[in-house]
């Protein structure tokens, strides 16, 4: 359906997911990996529920790295056992819920996080499997968003487990490698990897799962098709003949992490021109979509270099524009200088490849604006529509806060609280 069609059904701004790009995006995706791999969706790309239950119907399994995105990965039909919990922040609340959601497998991102998953199974009775998420010593050269390989709140500094592996060998049943993100070419891919491989062999642990992360990138918000790592199949399984020969019988098992390649090219933004000014010499393209409904990460330098297609209505002649959405800030700035045949209020813009990384990235609750319309689409009929909303739900004031650690409340001497927390 083009975006006419959607903004006259459905209104805008809309969000349209096409189903059969995410089928196609997971299956190009696990001919690029070696074989035999287990695949997780990442949820925090895209958690919409008809989304994230294509690529459950599609074998891969889920990394979910906080309570609602555990929620949203068994509505969308991810068995429990099929779950990976990840985060630099669980709390034992967090891991007690997911073990009685029937999670069992784990992301440790330091000895105290580890220690609380411990501590949270011994209580559920409940064995686990845990994987060290590992800080590499190095950064992998061109990587753009490093993650790892300098000081972060990601993992365990591979030189504190080298120092003392007997910390840790034995109670982690595997290693988590997580380098960065939105890597587009395949040598940057395989050099991350080796890097991986080569740690998980030098620390010598019995290993049931290496995940491996991923960091496959994928155009975001210009035009593009996704793209293609044609040697990393046959490239990786040799590193991993060479270096830890049992991984085709799954000793260990080889896994891999994915957002934004299974779901950044299935999804476009639909929003219509508000209104068009001249300030001081620019143009100025009013939207009523902007950077609550994408580009919210912004703030930290991820706002995507944004390239929309103009669709119906426009025709005068090209001129550049400032595209900014309808917030009370001049931070709701998508792009400037963006060059466009003549834009009239009315006209409908379409930003191509954000079905990743869109609308749940995005300053959603600020000025109250209702959500985008998101529409799902199947071999291009629509098949699903909503849109989200928040909601306030009141707590009562008396409720006991289990996550306060015992003895804060001394220090005001309001023991009466303590009591009350304690029950
Ligand atoms: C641990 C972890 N896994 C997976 C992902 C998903 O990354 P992507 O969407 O780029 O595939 C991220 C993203 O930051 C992450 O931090």
């Amino acid at each position: 359906m083009n975006a006419d069609e959607i903004a006259r059904r459905f209104g805008t701004p809309a969000y349209v997911y096409d189903l059969t790009e995410v089928r196609a995006a997971c299956r190009a995706l696990r001919d690029t990996l070696p074989r035999p791999h287990r695949l997780y969706y990442s949820l925090k790309a895209n958690p919409h529920p008809v989304v994230a239950g294509t690529l459950a119907g599609q074998g891969c399994h889920a990394e979910v790295s906080s309570t609602g995105e555990l929620a949203a990965a068994l509505a969308a039909g991810f068995p429990p056992e099929h779950l990976l919990m990840t985060g630099p922040g669980k709390t034992g609340a967090d891991i007690a819920g997911a073990l009685a959601a029937g999670v069992r497998r784990f992301s440790a991102e330091s000895a105290a996080d580890l220690d609380r998953i411990e501590t949270a199974a011994r209580a559920a009775a409940v064995t686990t499997e845990c994987l060290l998420r590992i800080n590499a010593d190095q950064p992998v050269p061109g990587m753009g968003l490093a993650m790892t390989g300098t000081a972060s709140q990601f993992g365990t500094d591979l030189s504190a487990v080298l120092a003392a592996p007997e910390r840790f060998r034995g109670r982690v049943t595997g290693l988590h490698l997580y380098m960065g993100t939105n890597i587009a070419d395949e040598d940057t891919l395989l050099r991350q990897y080796e890097q991986s491989i080569t740690i998980a062999a030098a620390l010598g642990f019995e290993l049931s799962e290496l995940d491996l992360g991923g960091g496959f990138g994928a155009p975001y918000s210009v035009p593009g098709d996704r793209y293609a790592f044609p040697g990393l199949r046959s490239r990786l399984s040799a590193l991993l003949d060479q270096h830890l020969a049992g991984w085709r019988h799954g000793r260990p098992g080889v896994s891999f992490e994915s957002g934004r390649y299974l779901t950044g090219t299935c999804g476009r933004l639909i929003t219509r021109v508000v209104d068009v000014k001249t300030s001081k010499g620019k143009t100025y393209a009013v939207l009523d979509s902007g950077v609550h409904h994408l580009g919210g990460m912004a703030g930290l330098r991820r706002l995507p270099r944004l390239q929309p297609r103009p669709h119906v209505g426009t025709g005068g002649d090209a001129q550049p524009y400032t595209l900014v959405g309808p917030l009370c800030t001049p931070l709701d700035t998508w792009a400037q200088g963006v060059t466009l045949p003549g834009l009239a209020a009315g006209d409908l813009l379409e930003i191509p490849n954000v079905g990743a990384y869109g609308l749940t990235a995005s300053l959603l609750a600020f000025l109250g604006h209702p959500a985008p319309v998101e529409v799902v689409l199947d071999d291009g009929e629509p098949v699903h529509v909503s849109r989200l909303a928040l909601h306030r739900t009141e707590v009562p004031v008396t409720t006991p806060t289990p996550t306060i650690p015992a003895g804060n409340n001394n220090k005001t001497n309001n023991n009466d609280k303590t009591k009350e927390y304690a029950r």
